[in-house]
């Protein structure tokens, strides 16, 4: 790290964890070795994150377009968070961590909603760090939804502004992710966030998600800390911004 350079630490991360396919293809392994390692880095990234103070970590663990995935991959994905939530729960609420579910419920098995409902229900009282688990997750899915839900509730045209739209999302009462980190290389949003991400500071890197450690989360950090963050504002109206809420 650079010596002068102060850590920002970000409040709420946000990570895209791609690369799990061709980390275990790089090693001559199934698919599903990738995931079973993406799966077990899962829990060594949070425990980082919980212990450099970040408050909220989202996971895009299984997408609306994954479906199209071959069905024993669906199948694999499914099995993992019904094993995480199985092996995981007693540790993670011990650790004070909040399972929140951020997605559609169609579409997901009866048995496995029932599951993570029944997670998020046992730690909705945690408050060390709060994991969105991004589970049959689209952002355009997401706006839709919430659309339907404003105009199903009758919300009068002029009520709808953007801090109503806030309140219709699977994130409401969350603050936007500051900083969303995307592994493997790949630059594209994949429909994660594409509402909550307008202003979050963006890192990439080449390293597939199994091997995304530690160390390389504090390289994202110290990438989040040089950035300038000016909300669409000029550089010292931003500072004077910051200036009124320290
Ligand atoms: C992307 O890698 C990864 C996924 C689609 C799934 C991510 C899931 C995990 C890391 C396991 C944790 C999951 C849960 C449900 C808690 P990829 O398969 O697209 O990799 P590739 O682009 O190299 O093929």
């Amino acid at each position: 790290m650079a010596s002068n350079l102060e850590l920002k630490i970000p409040n709420h991360v946000a990570i895209i964890m791609d690369g799990n396919g061709r980390w275990a293809a790089s090693r001559g392994l199934p698919r599903t070795e990738g995931h079973r390692h993406g799966t077990e880095n899962l829990r060594r990234i949070l425990r980082s994150s919980a212990k450099m103070g970040i408050r909220i970590l989202t996971i895009y663990a299984f997408s609306t377009e994954n479906w199209k995935r071959p069905p024993q991959e669906v199948m694999m994905l499914m099995r993992i968070l019904e094993t995480v939530l199985d092996r995981e729960i007693d540790e993670l609420d011990r650790e004070g961590v909040q399972i929140r579910h951020i997605g559609e419920t169609e579409g997901i098995a009866p048995y496995l909603l029932k599951k993570i409902q029944q997670a998020c229900e046992r730690t909705a009282h945690n408050s060390q760090l709060i994991l969105n688990v991004a589970f049959n997750y689209g952002g355009r899915s997401e706006i839709v939804h919430a659309v339907r839900k404003i105009v199903s509730d009758g919300i009068p045209v002029d009520q709808i502004d953007e801090e109503l739209v806030n309140r219709y999302l699977y994130t409401e009462g969350l603050p936007d992710p500051d900083l969303i980190i995307r592994t493997s290389g790949e630059l594209r949003v994949s429909n994660f966030l594409i509402w909550q991400g307008a202003y979050s500071e963006y890192y990439a890197t080449e390293t597939y998600w199994p091997d995304f450690d530690e160390d390389e989360l504090l390289v994202a950090i110290e990438s989040y800390s040089r950035r300038k963050r000016r909300f669409g504002m000029t550089d010292d109206q931003a500072h004077d911004e910051l200036d009124a809420t320290l």
